[in-house]
């Protein structure tokens, strides 16, 4: 896909590897809208990356503020052409300890709102004569299991299953589907996740100029699945 001028849709852009997509895509003249519950933090993105970049505060788990938001901004002659689903929630503890409210809270941002936000798009898509790409994010603890991590696995596992059988559904529509699984990437999702971080993580814009290679490849190569990690997430930098 050539990116000038494409219509993207990010979810979670308002910081960390969301606002980091968006500011590569915005680099390559795509236009962006980019999704977050927090307007101030938009507001910042937008200043800093200029019109290219259009601030949509919105909780993608609230499905008819979703679905309000796509029924008045693409329509039968205005399409989008990217969907970064990156907006995700993590939270570890054990079974017993983890609050209900924090299990709910993952499954609804991580996979109702994936859910919400995708079927919203692909209607739209359908119609673009052009090929399209949907890119989930998911973790690496949607390949792999880990203790006190029984929620967010869950969700991120799921993510995986979403993925591959909606890639085989709309292959044949002129529509991509990826999903890229990072391991620890240095953002704020560590200090508010309750776990430890480690000294040398994944850089938010490496993984953004990856998803811009991703999205860039030609139209009849599929890159379905990538795992990425830090290769000495403890080296002392
Ligand atoms: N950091 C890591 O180590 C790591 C590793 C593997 C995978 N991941 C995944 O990578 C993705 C991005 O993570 P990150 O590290 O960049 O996290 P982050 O810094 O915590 O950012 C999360 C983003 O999601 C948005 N968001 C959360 N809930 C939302 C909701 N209900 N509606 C709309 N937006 C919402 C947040 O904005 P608001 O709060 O303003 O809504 C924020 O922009 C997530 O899916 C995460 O699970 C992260």
């Amino acid at each position: 896909m050539i990116l000038n001028s494409r219509i993207a849709i990010i979810t979670g852009a308002s910081r960390g590897l969301g606002a980091a997509t968006a500011e590569a895509l915005v680099q390559k003249n795509a236009i962006v809208y980019g999704l977050a519950r927090r307007a101030d933090d938009l507001k910042v993105i937008h200043s800093n990356l200029g019109e290219s970049f259009i601030p949509i505060p919105v909780d993608i788990t609230n499905k008819p503020e979703v679905d309000r938001w796509f029924q008045t901004t693409f329509s039968n002659r205005y399409w989008p052409d990217i969907l970064i689903n990156n907006a995700g929630s993590g939270n570890f503890g054990k079974i017993d300890e983890l609050p209900f409210e924090m299990w709910q809270q993952m499954v609804d941002t991580n996979l109702n709102g994936m859910y919400y936000i995708t079927s919203a798009t692909v209607p739209y898509m359908k119609q673009n004569p052009k090929t399209c790409h949907i890119i989930n994010i998911g973790s690496i603890l949607g390949t792999t299991g880990r203790t006190e991590s029984s929620a967010y696995c869950a969700t991120k596992f799921g993510l995986r299953g979403f993925s591959e059988s909606l890639s085989y559904e709309l292959r044949y529509e002129g529509i991509k589907v990826s999903a890229i699984h990072p391991g620890s990437i240095e953002t704020r999702f560590f200090s508010e996740s309750g776990i430890k971080s480690h000294s040398n993580m994944l850089q938010p814009k490496d993984i953004a100029d990856l998803l811009i290679h991703t999205l860039e490849t030609p139209d009849n190569m599929l890159i379905d699945e990538i795992t990425l990690r830090p290769l000495n997430p403890k080296k002392l930098t």
